[in-house]
């Protein structure tokens, strides 16, 4: 780390600071606290961001009104628990089914799904969506998200999944297609989402659909970030494919939090440096 980035992590806190954290379990290795304080330094916001080993979700989000806790994360376990506990949901964490950040307004919380706004934000970088054929590979917590915002944006969403019950239930939800797994080698997608852990350490050799899909000038998404650089990504560049690596739409639903929470700009490139600060090489 150079000089700077520690003395842009140098903590502060006065009377007036305000508390942040992250709730989940495991949460040791989150990331979030690292990319949130040096957030927060960079702009010269009061606040300061905790990660919290949460078990049970009800009495934390007790603590977050008995504490005055101004916002959190929300992560695994605890997308879905958490919700029936907030006062209010936004309209489109309340469609996901999913809740990732609290924002405590003068004692109202309010739950927000920001893992759909980073990863169509983040591939709205590369690519318009409307109209596009989009394959989302996979059917859990984080394609559901994905899949929303895609068909939000006008994507056409197709679910590619592994086991079909799951793969049926969430393209029934998106009035999506679904394709078994086992097919997707017929894709003819211009955009390519992973939401499954394929490919993550220390399987790297692995990937999700086979390599011979991958088109030039196709978007290849992946939200696997260990290692930064998938076998997915490595394939789909060679085939002449645009890339979006994983920390992008982790560090974009980052920065979103941390404009519902404090009403500032993000500093996105500061956000992402303090994240690769803290992977191996
Ligand atoms: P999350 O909520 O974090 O997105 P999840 O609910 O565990 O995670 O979902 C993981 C997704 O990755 C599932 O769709 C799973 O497919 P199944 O429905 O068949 O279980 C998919 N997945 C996990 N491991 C996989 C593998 N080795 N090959 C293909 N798909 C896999």
């Amino acid at each position: 780390m150079d000089k700077l980035s520690k003395n842009l992590d140098a903590i502060w806190t006065d009377k007036a600071t305000e508390l942040f954290g992250v709730f989940g379990d495991p949460v040791a290795h989150s990331l979030s606290p690292a990319m949130h304080n040096r957030a927060f330094a960079f702009t010269g916001y009061n606040g300061v961001y905790l990660p919290f080993r949460v078990e049970h979700i009800e009495p934390a989000v007790a603590a977050v009104r008995t504490l005055g806790i101004r916002g959190v994360s929300v992560t695994l376990p605890h997308k879905v628990a958490v919700m029936e506990h907030l006062d209010r949901l936004h309209p489109l964490a309340e469609r996901i089914g999913a809740v990732n950040t609290i924002v405590n307004t003068d004692g109202v919380l309010g739950g927000y799904n920001t893992d759909c706004f980073g990863a169509v934000s983040a591939l709205k970088h590369h690519t318009e969506i409307k109209g596009k054929e989009v394959a989302i590979i996979g059917a859990g917590g984080a394609a559901r998200a994905i899949g929303w915002g895609v068909k939000d944006a006008g994507g056409n969403v197709m679910v590619v999944n592994r086991s079909v019950e799951k793969g049926e239930q969430l393209a029934g939800d998106l009035s999506a297609t679904f394709v078994p797994l086992a097919k997707a080698g017929e894709l003819t997608a211009d955009i390519l989402v992973n939401t499954t852990p394929v490919g993550m350490h220390p399987h790297t050799d692995e990937i999700p659909v086979p390599a011979g899909l991958f088109r030039r000038g196709v978007v290849v998404m992946d939200i696997v970030y260990t290692p930064l650089k998938t076998e997915f990504l490595k394939q789909a560049r060679a085939a002449g494919g645009k890339i979006i690596d994983g920390l992008t739409m982790f560090v974009l639903q980052g920065a979103r939090q941390f404009e519902l929470w404090t009403g500032l700009e993000a500093p996105v490139d500061a956000m992402r440096k303090a994240v690769m600060e803290q992977l191996p090489e």
